[in-house]
Formats: structure tokens, sequence, C-alpha cells
């Protein structure tokens, strides 16, 4: 018999079971070790003593998967309430869950879960819940009061996303009624929910006599934490009324910044020579590199393994290992092991790892110094997705990753004089981004006036605008704006973009809908292609099978049906690991993104919904959605004409008609632009065309790009075209 007495069974040698034993005693160790266990107690008699607490502490303290824990053992989830933790990104509300899983020995799902949209893990039994900020919003749709929970923990509240912000604009709100008796019920739409899906609004008389059942009533209240990695707590203070705050202290030791001697002409490749640089000259440790996306990411690691293969053999032992959001969630994991032994690892990061998330063994930083960020210009009314040098908060952040376990060094791509032109912090993303979502959500959330909306920071006044103009265009608001029905209710339902549900309800009147889901699910995941640089041709030749003269929703569609159709005949026999490999196989030759497209089948199939054999209990499902919405589902079979049209009748505000030089000219906005040279219709070039987003590099380029005729415009959207233009 195998001893079960840990303290005999330490060693690799031991058997799995020892392996278990050595492990749970190293994690036991470590959290020991992090420099919030030093001062639990402190902490949970300020969170009994105070309704909102602002934490802050430096990346890597512990806040995030201790604090949790902590309330959890002070009692806060007695008579099965539960503590919310929000993360602004999907990778850091898996990861974290996943760890904090594995410190409390339970299995993920039961006490310790997360949700996040297109994937829920957690049941009646979880009460530490970890989920994306996006996601707790959703939530308030259908329980106004978010009754089921004792604590929320606003994580990464430095971040200052669109989601935080008007998540703690809500938060605020919510306590206040949580913290009096019911005498009024918010003003809040009140909905019932079956299952976690609102059926309808209470008329009037429901609604008085909902209110006389509970007035008088008092709710438990609501505790709120706010926590934050940037060490100036005070413009979160000033918002929650002078709020207490509380600083953990952390550990940091020194690191030396490096900076370039001239400004990088490619930062790629002056990436490729920093990290074999780092790897052949430096001491043992692990590099983390902060790159903007998962395309130049994949880029990246490839160009190092191809490079490695030109090393001798006993140079080769670098583990390279990427990080991003859409990165399947086993995945991610992989950055948390230790490299095997004599390797060392590089980690290709986007932002997530400047705070969201903090890998051991790092000692390397190579910083570019660039991040993607979304950007809007209320004058044309368009956002777009671009490429910018990061703040000198973050700049500082990403230096700090290299000091956590002992000295460090960063490498600054640029040189020391570029640093002192960096603004000091980021612009929070409320000021530049298309509101159309938030104030969708807010008008659904029961907010009328948004523009007097109690934010942290006002967006201005003309986005709002702007926003406004764009749903009642969509004809998801009223003249008088208010959300129309069912239109805007049917909208606000769905955990999308407000043009793209609006193509899913314009396409069950198109007949179309079946189609038109495959396409939203296709174009909520990055990039379906990829066409390495020197593979170029050879990826083009084998995009050629798929293409649609039509455009790319069309190819994208039929990568879809390829894939699927391939997916369901290899499944035969229910060997899913076969049929995993078959298609990971299929996606290499045809230069498809296999994880890209096995996300668009889960979010189009629903396949995610958890292992637990739990019936799916959010709304994000959008087939299920659409369906108990009595949209009808149907396909247009060959009859693309139909897709099309409701492409238009839908992308209307994205319609772009081409210029004697070959470039675009956007309709609504004036804005010039170009078809980007990953479309199918980069050649072709029609007269007019639709697109789905514009990204700025060096061009204004527009992707996902759709040939329509100009005719439809006023046939389709006379609220916007009138024949004469
Ligand atoms: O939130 P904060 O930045 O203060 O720290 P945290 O995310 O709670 O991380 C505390 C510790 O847990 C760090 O030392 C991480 O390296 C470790 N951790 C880990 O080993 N694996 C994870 N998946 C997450 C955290
Ligand atoms: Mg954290």
């Amino acid at each position: 018999m195998p001893s079960m007495d840990p303290a005999g069974s330490k060693g690799s040698n031991g058997g799995p079971k020892a392996d278990f034993f050595a492990r749970k005693q190293r994690i036991e160790q470590q959290r020991k070790s992090l420099p919030i266990a030093s001062v639990e107690k402190r902490l949970m008699d300020e969170v009994r003593g105070h309704d909102i607490l602002i934490i802050v502490g430096e990346t890597g303290s512990g806040k995030t998967t201790q604090l949790p824990q902590y309330l959890f053992n002070a009692g806060f989830c007695r008579d099965g309430k539960i503590i919310g933790i929000t993360q602004p990104r999907r990778v850091a509300a898996v990861t974290v869950a996943k760890r904090v899983a594995e410190e409390c020995g339970v299995e993920m799902g039961q006490r310790v879960g997360y949700s996040i949209r297109f994937d829920d893990m957690t049941s009646s039994s979880t009460r530490i819940k970890y989920m994306t900020d996006g996601l707790l919003l959703r939530e308030a749709l259908l329980d106004k009061y978010l009754s089921k929970y004792s604590v929320i923990i606003v994580d990464e509240a430095h971040e200052r996303t669109v989601d935080t912000d008007v998540l703690l604009g809500i938060l605020k709100s919510v306590q206040k009624a949580r913290s009096g008796p019911i005498n009024q019920l918010p003003n809040i739409d009140h909905t019932k929910a079956n299952n976690g899906v609102v059926i309808d609004k209470e008329n009037d008389s429901q609604r008085a006599s909902s209110l006389n059942r509970c007035r008088g009533l008092k709710l438990s209240p609501l505790k709120l934490i706010i926590m934050s990695a940037s060490l100036d707590a005070r413009g979160f203070s000033e918002y929650f009324g002078g709020a207490r705050a509380v600083h953990v202290q952390g550990r940091q030791f020194p690191v030396d910044i490096f900076y370039t001697k001239a400004p990088e002409t490619d930062y790629l490749d002056a990436t490729l020579i920093t990290i074999f640089q780092i790897h052949l000259e430096e001491g043992a440790g692990d590099v983390l590199v902060f790159l903007t996306g998962q395309e130049e990411i994949e880029s990246v690691e490839r160009l190092v393994l191809e490079k490695l293969q030109q090393l001798p053999e006993e140079k080769r032992k670098l583990k390279v290992l990427p990080i991003y959001s859409s990165l399947p969630s086993e995945k991610q994991m992989q950055v948390f092991m230790p490299a095997p032994t004599g390797f060392r690892k590089v980690i290709l990061a986007t932002n997530i790892a400047e705070t969201s998330v903090t890998i051991p063994g790092i000692k390397y930083v190579i910083d570019p110094g660039l991040v993607k960020a979304r950007t809007y210009s209320a004058r044309t009314g368009m956002e777009s997705l671009v490429v910018v040098p990061t703040s000198k908060a973050q700049a500082l952040q990403r230096s700090g990753r290299a000091g956590r376990e002992g000295p460090g060094k960063c490498f600054r791509l640029y040189p020391e004089r570029e640093f002192e032109k960096l603004s000091d912090s980021t612009v929070p993303e409320i000021k530049r981004c298309n509101l159309s979502k938030v104030v969708l959500q807010l008008k659904a959330l029961g907010v009328d006036d948004i523009i007097g909306f109690d934010f942290m920071e006002k967006p201005s006044r003309e986005a709002v605008i702007k926003s406004l103009e764009l749903l009642t265009l969509l004809g998801a608001l009223t003249e008088e704006s208010r959300l129309s029905k069912p239109v805007g209710h049917q909208m606000a339902r769905l955990p999308l973009d407000p043009t793209h549900a609006k193509a899913l309800i314009l396409a069950s009147q198109f007949n179309c809908l079946e189609e038109m889901l495959i396409a939203v699910a296709m174009l909520s995941v990055e990039s379906i292609f990829y066409a390495p640089r020197e593979k170029l041709e050879e990826a083009r030749t084998a995009a050629k099978c798929f293409s649609s003269l039509e455009g790319d929703h069309l190819t994208l569609i039929n990568v879809y049906r390829a894939s699927d159709e391939l997916f369901e005949k290899s499944k035969i026999g229910n060997n899913r690991e076969k049929a995993e490999k078959t298609m990971r196989k299929w996606c290499k030759e045809n230069f498809i993104n296999s994880r890209s497209v096995r996300q668009a089948r889960d979010i189009h199939r629903q396949a995610t919904s958890s292992f637990l054999g739990l019936k799916p209990k959010y709304d994000w499902q959008i087939r299920e959605n659409v369906e108990q919405m009595g949209l009808h589902v149907a396909s247009c079979g060959d009859d693309m004409l139909q897709f099309r049209r409701c492409l238009a009748a839908a992308f209307f505000l994205n319609a772009a008609l081409k210029q004697p030089d070959g470039t675009y000219r956007v309709l609504s906005s004036g804005q010039s632009v170009q078809i980007h040279p990953s479309s199918v219709l980069f050649r072709t070039k029609p007269d007019c065309l639709i697109f789905d987003e514009l990204v700025r590099t060096n061009h204004n380029y527009i992707r996902n790009v759709s040939r329509v005729d100009y005719l439809w415009l006023p046939e389709l959207a006379p609220q916007y075209y009138t024949l004469k233009e």
C-alpha cells in the first residue's frame, strides 16, 4: 500500500500520490509566502467594517487568488451566498479560477468556478465565482439586485475598461438599493427569470403587486471591493464618496532597464533578436515578451521555432508559449508550468500579462512599447483597433514583471527619449470607444438618462448622442429614445455587438438565419486564415477552394461548413479525440487556424456547456436565444442573394463605394479606406461593399467585406439613404 502520509512521500519517485502531496505542500508554502498572507486578518476586519473597500496592491501580491478564499473562510458565503470576482479579461478569469480550485483542492465548477461568455463552469455549489465584468453586467439584466452575491470584487479596476466603468456605476446603485428597505423597485424593468431567461416585462399591475409583496422587506447588504494595481486609489475613493482605501505592500526587486539607441524600424525583428540574445548570452530565467495580438504572437512563435532549428542541438532548449484571450483554456495554463529541466521558457503575451495574470519564473521582459487599443471618432462614428504606444504606467507595470522573484532585466525596444514622451496613464476606454453597446445595455437596465448616468468619468456628450442616433437607425430605440419592442429588447438580449445582433434579427426575415448564425460566430473569433510569410502563395491557393466571389462572409461560411462536415464525418464511432485530430490536420493543410474554427463551432453549436452535465444557465447561447425569441431559423440554401441583401440591411452604416483610384469611401463618414489584403475581394474590388470592421495600421483597412448592390441601400435602409444620394 502506498503511504498516505504526505511527510513520508516526498520526491518525484514516489508515484502520482506523492507528486500530488508534494505539489499541495508547495502550493501551501507559496500561499503563505505571498505578501497579502500576512495581512489576512486585518483585511477581513476592514471588509467587515466597510461596505466599500478599495484595495491597492502590486501585481503578484496575491489579491486575486487569495482574497476570495479569505472571504470564504471568514464566513461571507453563509446562507449559500456567492463571492463574485470580475476580471476585464477572459483568460484571467479562467486561469485564476483554475489556480484557486487547485489551491482549495476542489474540482473546477464545484466550490470554485468561472463564467465567461460562451463558457460556464459553475454549479449550484459554486461559492467563489470568477467572471468577466461584462458577464456580471448581463446578470444584472436578469437580477437587478444581484441578490445571490454577498461580496462583489471588481478586480483590475485600474484597467478602466468600458465594462468595468459601467459596472462600477451599476454596482453603486445596486448597493444602495440593497442597503435600505424595499420601498421602491429600482427603475430597472422588472423581468421574470425562467431558467435564467428573460421572458417578458411585468405590466404595471404585476409590478405594483410585487412591490406590495416586497415592501418593507430588507435584502442582505452587498459588500463591494474594488481592487487595483495602480498605486493611486484617489479616483476610486472619491467616486465612492471617500471610501476607505488600503494598501497591500508588495515585494519588488530591482530591474535594470535597457533602451535601444535608435528607434526600431521592424520591432518584430528586434524582438526576435533580443529573444535570442537573452537565450544565448544571459543567465537562467524565463522571458516575457509583450506583443499586440494573436496574429503577431503566432508569427513570432513560428519565427522563433524556425530560428531555433538553425542552432546547434544543445542550444535549442527554449520553450515558446503563447498566451492571449482567445487561446483555448487548456493551452493557457501551460504558461504557468515550469519549463522542462534545462529549458528556458519564453512567453509571448498580449498585455494580459501586464497585471491580470502573474507568471512565475520571469527574469527578463522584452517590451516593444506597443499595445492594441480601441479608438473612436465621434465625428465619423467609426471605431477602430489601432496599435499605439503604451503609457508610462503600462511600461512600468511591464518592467515590474521581471523583478518579482529576484533582480531582473527589461529591454525596451525604443530609445529612452521616447519613454519621456509617453503619456502618464491610459485614457479610460469609455472615452475612446463606440458606446452603442453600452447605451443599449444601460437602456435595458432601465437607465433612461445616459448622459446623466453616474459614470466615474463621463464619456463625451457627442459620443453618447452618436450612439443614440446609431441605435435609433438600427431600430433599437424609439423616437423618444426608449428601447423599442420587440427589436430593441431582442438586441439587448443578444450578447453581441448591436450591428451583429440586428443582422440576426433581420436574417430571420430574410430566411437566412442559419447562415447568419454561422457568419456571426465566425466574426466573433480572431482570424480564421493564417498565411506564413514564406508560404504565402501556397496559403492563397489553399484558401481559393473556399473563397466566394461574393465576399468574406460567404467565404467564412464555406470554411465553417467544410470543417463541420469533416468533423461530423470523422466523429463516427463517437471518437471525439480522433475527430479533433483529423480536423487539426485538415486545418493545417488549408492554412486555417484550427483554434479559431473550433471556437466558432463552440459558439455556434453551444458545445461548451459545461462538462458538469448542467444545462447552460446564461443567455449567451446565441442560437438558443434566437430560437426562444421566436425568430425563424431557416436556411436560404443556394440563394445567396438573400444573404447579401440581409448584410446590406444590417451593415448599411458600414457601406463603402469604390473610388477611381481603387480605394473606398465610407458613405456614412466620408472616410477613405482600403480593403485588407487578407480579404477575398482584395483584388476583385467590387463597386459597392459593406464591411465588418475598420482596423487602422499604416492604412485604414476594412476587414470582412462583402459585395452589395448600392441600389439596395435606399431600398433596405430608407431610414438612412435616399435614392438621390
Ligand atoms: O492579483 P495579484 O496580482 O495581486 O496576484 P495573484 O494573481 O493572486 O497571484 C499570486 C500568486 O499566484 C503569484 O505568485 C502567481 O505566480 C501565482 N499564480 C500561479 O502560480 N498560477 C496561476 N494560474 C495564478 C497565479
Ligand atoms: Mg490580480
